[in-house]
């Protein structure tokens, strides 16, 4: 640790949406690749932006970091405007857009000194501390053509947060990586969160790895906004889920529970999770046999799969 404050710009807006897509569109030759998104992005989370290949995140994450420009609308990085205020915009963002420049012939740490020398006021007890946040300790040393895809990766992550960025941009980062490594990108990325106070946008077309890596997800599909899922907020004492009752009499059931709609064998009531004992115990007391009570929300992978047409999301 260097000691450093972290810089929250002084007006207590901790808050404020790291970035802000306001109806942002890209038209090119009379074609929307995407087409008026307007997402916030709360601070401090792994936010994911799910959609099947050709939906438009590689579009819409070159807008957000200046490399394509944006054709309708506007994306604000920390309040800055990525259109009028480019420079001010881009010093609060890290990204992994196209494969990181990298020398191969020389070592991890010799990369991070050359790339620290182009943004001002690094350190060297900044450099090694993004080592430490990548888990690169070990290998540091050695020639970067001798790391796997995976520590590659690594190096590049501590390239792109050198500068204490307060979000950090990775387009598809599982592609590539096996099992092992995406364990570990996922590790290392809610890690990122928590000590550096950093917010990851990552994109994949990968459903399961989304769910298992994010706190959000945002589901994008030809270039349009079709869902915003906070899945950590579902898995709240409070949220409401929708679950089936399996009885012997189902009229007799949803008689009791004011609400319920009856399919098949099942009463379906939409409660939250405290409220499911005691709705049992009422079924129960009222002479009921419950054979089973299960959680039938639609989970994000039936209306992914909805979405995509049940097949391929390849
Ligand atoms: N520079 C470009 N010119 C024209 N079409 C493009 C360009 N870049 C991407 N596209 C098209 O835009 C759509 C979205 O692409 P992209 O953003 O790469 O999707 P994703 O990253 O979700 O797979 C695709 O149909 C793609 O062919
Ligand atoms: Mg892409």
């Amino acid at each position: 640790m260097n000691g450093e404050p972290v810089d929250e710009g002084g007006n207590g807006m901790q808050n404020e949406p790291v970035v802000r897509l306001q109806g942002v569109s890209k038209i090119i030759s009379s074609r929307s690749l995407v087409s008026d998104l307007t997402l916030d992005i709360s601070p401090g989370q792994v936010f994911g932006f799910l959609g099947p290949n050709g939906a438009g995140k590689t579009t819409t994450i070159r807008m957000m970091v200046g490399l394509m420009s944006i054709s309708k609308g506007d994306i604000l990085i920390s309040g800055h405007s990525v259109k009028t205020e480019f420079e001010k915009a881009i010093a609060e963002v890290g990204a992994i857009v196209e494969n990181p420049e990298m020398y191969k012939f020389l070592t991890g740490y010799q990369n991070l000194v050359h790339f620290a020398r182009m943004s001002p006021g690094i350190t060297k007890e900044r450099i090694a501390e993004t080592i430490e946040r990548v888990g690169l300790t070990a290998r540091i040393h050695d020639k970067v053509k001798t790391y796997s895809l995976g520590m590659r990766q690594r190096l590049g992550v501590a390239q792109a947060i050198l500068h204490k960025p307060k979000l950090l941009v990775l387009d598809e980062p599982t592609n590539g990586l096996d099992p092992q490594g995406i364990r570990e990108l996922r590790d290392y990325l809610r890690q990122l969160t928590r000590e550096e106070g950093i917010t990851v946008f990552v994109s994949s077309h990968l459903l399961s790895e989304m769910e298992l890596m994010c706190d959000t997800v945002a589901i994008i599909q030809n270039g349009k906004l079709i869902d915003v899922r906070n899945l950590r907020q579902e898995a709240g004492a409070d949220a409401q889920i929708e679950v089936a009752f399996e009885v012997n009499n189902a009229q007799r059931a949803a008689e009791l529970i004011p609400g319920a709609t009856i399919q098949g064998s099942n009463i379906v009531i939409s409660v939250s999770r405290e409220q499911i004992p005691e709705l049992n115990a009422r079924l129960v007391h009222e002479g009921l046999q419950v054979y089973g009570i299960r959680n039938v929300t639609h989970t994000l992978e039936d209306q992914f799969l909805q979405m995509t047409g049940g097949g391929g999301i390849g």
